[in-house]
């Protein structure tokens, strides 16, 4: 249960604690090497209707990669890299001793040691993949560019991408083994655009609260949508009948079961944050800081009164406050699984961390997720001023594959 509460999220599904048996959790404790039956030993099965990492709460260690194809790669060559790139995954999220885990054809030993310790590798396709590799026919019309915000910076250089890989693990040399082989096993069909790496924090450093933190401090998390929500299927995942269907007429029929993942680089300006009152942070949230629940009254959980009034007769959750303007309730019911990394890229010139949260939000249409809330954040939240926007990807995550097939097949045979 410790694994399950070390990240934002609730539910995980697909989690599984590796020995089968409960007992290897229970002697955690106190009672010798613990390593392989707690942390190394969860796995997260890379089979399944959905692809792993979207929905199980973020791990430890993340890298974010996006490839372009090198010029001449084919539609063929392509299927032949996600193919390759399917089987590596498979391999390393395996139950098991690390004979088994680690791919033979790349392996480095530098996991050699390692259970898979919930390790997920996650792909997508940009927009730029469907002209490449002449299937524009194909292109979802949720992959649509995200329009321009007020308050971006961005980098073309560390944007968008013909293709992405998000990998997550709670130990960092599995995280890293797992990029070197989804690099080694792309060949010389692709090659790396832009690399981001994060982290949360470690399974079993709090057991409260159970929802992590971001670099400013703020439990972040809680109001995800849930998901043993009614509506959490239909919100974050292309819905079966996708190609007509209500709810996603944007995603062609090989999209149904997956999702789109933004990714935004957001530079947190942690100086002139810190400068601010703890009274003060809390109000451009609209949330307590030590605890999260929101300034409307109760504990994290709590549903947030958005109209209640404090005794000085203003509202207890400021009007500019982050959880006011980005609610569904102001947004027309948008909503979107945020699941992120914090990055930490060093000590800039001025002395300022070059720190912030590597922003991902998963939702069934973009269109009606991520770009009205967004919209609404750049124009009125409180938040903003103490962030930057300096990268931005949009990417279509085809569904899950099944024993023998290969992520993205129905858009690649
Ligand atoms: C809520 C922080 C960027 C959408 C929250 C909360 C915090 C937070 C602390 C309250 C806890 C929670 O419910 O998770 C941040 C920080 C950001 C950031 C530090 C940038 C570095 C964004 C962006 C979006 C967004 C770019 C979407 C475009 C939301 C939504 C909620 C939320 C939808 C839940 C609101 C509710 O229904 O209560 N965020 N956020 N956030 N944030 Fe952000």
């Amino acid at each position: 249960r410790r694994l399950l509460g070390t990240a934002g999220a609730a539910g995980a599904a697909g989690l599984v604690v590796g020995g089968g048996a409960g007992a290897g959790v229970a002697r955690a404790v106190g009672d010798g090497p613990t390593a392989l039956t707690t942390v190394g030993s969860a796995h997260i099965p890379f089979e399944g209707a959905r692809q792993a990492g979207i929905v199980e709460p973020a791990q430890a260690h993340g890298h974010l990669v996006a490839f372009d194809l090198a010029p001449g790669t084919d539609r063929k060559a392509a299927a032949a890299v996600l193919r390759r790139w399917s089987d590596a995954a498979r391999t390393m999220t395996q139950p098991g001793n690390p004979e088994v885990t680690t791919p033979a054809a790349y392996d480095d030993q530098v996991a050699y040691d390692a259970g898979p310790s919930s390790l997920t590798v996650t792909f997508g396709f940009g927009r730029s993949f469907f002209g490449r590799t002449g299937l524009t026919a194909h292109l979802p019309e949720a992959l649509a560019p995200l329009p321009d915000f007020a308050g971006d910076a961005l980098d073309p250089k560390r944007s968008n991408g013909d293709l992405w890989v998000q990998i997550g693990a709670d130990d960092a040399l599995v995280a890293f083994h797992a990029l070197r082989v989804i690099q080694k096993a792309t060949g010389d069909a692709a090659r790396v655009r832009w690399q981001m790496n994060g982290f949360n924090r470690a399974p079993g450093a709090t057991a409260h609260p159970m929802t992590g933190r971001n670099l400013m401090g703020q439990i972040d998390g809680t109001n995800n949508p849930k998901p043993d929500d009614a509506d959490f299927q239909q919100r974050i995942f292309v819905p079966e009948h996708a190609g007509g269907g209500a709810g996603s007429s944007a995603s062609p029929a090989w999209m149904a079961g997956g999702s789109y993942a933004v990714v935004r680089r957001i530079r947190m300006l942690l100086d002139s944050w810190d400068h601010l009152s703890v009274a003060r942070q809390e109000k451009v949230i609209g949330r307590r800081k030590s605890d999260g629940a929101p300034l409307s009254g109760g504990t994290e959980f709590t549903p947030v009164d958005l109209d209640k009034v404090g005794p000085d007769g203003a509202l207890a959750i400021a009007g500019d406050a982050h959880i006011r303007v980005a609610a569904p309730a102001s947004n027309g019911g948008a909503a979107m699984l945020r699941r992120a990394f914090s990055y930490h890229d060093g000590i800039g010139t001025d002395g300022a961390p070059d720190a912030g949260l590597l922003f991902v939000a998963w939702q069934a249409d973009p269109v009606k997720g991520f770009v009205p809330v967004q919209r609404k954040l750049d124009g009125g939240d409180g938040l903003s001023r103490f962030l930057r926007h300096e990268a931005s990807g949009l990417f279509a995550v085809p569904p899950g594959c099944g024993p023998g097939e290969y992520v993205g097949q129905a858009l690649l045979e």
